[in-house]
């Protein structure tokens, strides 16, 4: 199976390409290298002994991606391209409309007219919004709170509507929990570009002395120890439910809908204490108010995908703290520009 995979560089692109490597599978990559390096291809050589064809493109390009999926005869898309920061949508709405809204539409277009009729898309479990309890299924009402996640669920009712109109195609939405970790040899992992908004790029960054100090967004949620409360993931996982899907559902018509999470939540205060015992320092952090947005608590059921596709994450808290400082311990500074 040749799959494009847009935007295939990032940080769960890479990972994702790699397994399908080991499954068999061809990846052909189109990214633009907004929020990723070209050394990326090279760790990814490296870990799996094949260099995919890697195409420094844009996904609102129509005529470059139908002359890539025409020239490589692709049967199938996965599609990560798009920007995920939160706090910077709401700064930047109209780059996230046409990256992540437009990007799609465009992407979907020229798929048709390659006739190719499979598509795999990153999805979030932010288009839950604030849920009314937890663990939360797939047939939990849908919302957004910011542009981001506006664009996602846009996304998931646009791919929804055509999908009606159009029952031969097989679209899948994959909606991810909190992916952690790296991969086990410590080539490739999340390289966030500035500040980074998400806690374990944080925290790896305080152990190996890039920042002072975690603050750590609200004590008085209730949850166990006041602070929230999510579903992480392992990114090896993560990149293990794109196969699965493709492989179980990918080639049947209909639209596919998924939570890829593990079905455990741990808080903050959790994963600074397994990463303390990862990297064996303390993590310094200060308790400070929430984060204007944020929800108390987030886990995921994950039991739809272990029956339609046989998938279920396996890895450990542990495996996802070691990986992230293998990864960080070894790449203090992310990966190198050339
Ligand atoms: P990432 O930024 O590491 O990877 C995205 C890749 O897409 C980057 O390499 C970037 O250069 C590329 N890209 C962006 N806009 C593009 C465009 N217009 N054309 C071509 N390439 C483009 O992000 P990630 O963490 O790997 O996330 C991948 C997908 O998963 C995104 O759609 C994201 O919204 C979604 N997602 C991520 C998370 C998370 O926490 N990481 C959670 C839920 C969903
Ligand atoms: N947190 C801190 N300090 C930090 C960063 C985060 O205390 O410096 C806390 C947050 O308050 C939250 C938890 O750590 O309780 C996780 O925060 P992240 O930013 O890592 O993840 P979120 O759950 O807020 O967001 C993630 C993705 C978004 C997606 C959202 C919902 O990053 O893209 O899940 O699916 F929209």
């Amino acid at each position: 199976m040749k799959v494009l995979v847009t935007g295939g560089m990032g940080y769960i692109g890479s990972h994702t390409c790699i397994q399908m490597i080991s499954a068999g599978m061809t990846p052909v990559i189109i990214d633009n290298l907004y929020n990723s390096k070209p050394t990326v291809l090279d760790r990814i050589e490296a870990v799996s002994g094949q260099r995919p064809v890697f195409v420094n493109g844009d996904v609102r390009d129509k005529a470059l991606l139908v002359d890539v999926m025409t020239s490589h005869k692709v049967d199938a898309v996965i599609h990560f391209a798009g920007l995920k920061a939160v706090g910077e949508s709401v700064q930047k709405p109209l780059e996230y409309y046409d990256n992540n809204v437009n990007g799609t539409l465009v992407l979907v277009d020229a798929m048709r007219e390659a006739g190719v009729k499979s598509i795999v898309f990153s999805s979030s479990a932010t288009v839950y919004g604030d849920p009314a309890s937890v663990p939360i299924r797939e047939d939990f009402p849908t919302s957004a709170t910011n542009p981001y996640g506006r664009s996602k669920l846009m996304v998931e009712e646009c791919l929804t509507d055509f999908q009606k109109a159009n029952p031969d195609w097989s679209i899948t939405l994959l909606r991810y929990f909190n992916p952690v970790g790296s991969h086990p040899s410590g080539q490739l992992g999340e390289d966030p570009q500035g500040i980074p908004n998400n806690l374990m790029p944080f925290v790896s960054q305080v152990a190996v002395g890039r920042r002072e100090f975690l603050s750590v967004f609200g004590s008085d949620y209730p949850t166990k120890d006041g602070t929230g409360v999510r579903d992480y993931i392992h990114v090896m996982d993560l990149a293990d439910g794109h196969i699965a899907a493709l492989k179980n559902v990918g080639t049947k018509d209909g639209l596919h809908i998924y939570n890829l999470g593990t079905g455990i939540g741990y808080s903050v205060l959790d994963m600074v204490k397994a990463f303390e015992k990862a990297c064996g320092t303390t993590i310094p952090y200060k308790l400070v108010d929430r984060r204007p947005g944020d929800i108390a608590e987030c886990w995921a059921d994950p039991a739809k995908a272990k029956q339609d596709l046989g998938w279920t994450a396996t890895r450990s808290l542990d495996e996802m703290t070691q990986d992230t400082w293998r990864w960080q311990s070894e790449n203090p500074q992310g990966y190198p520009e050339v």
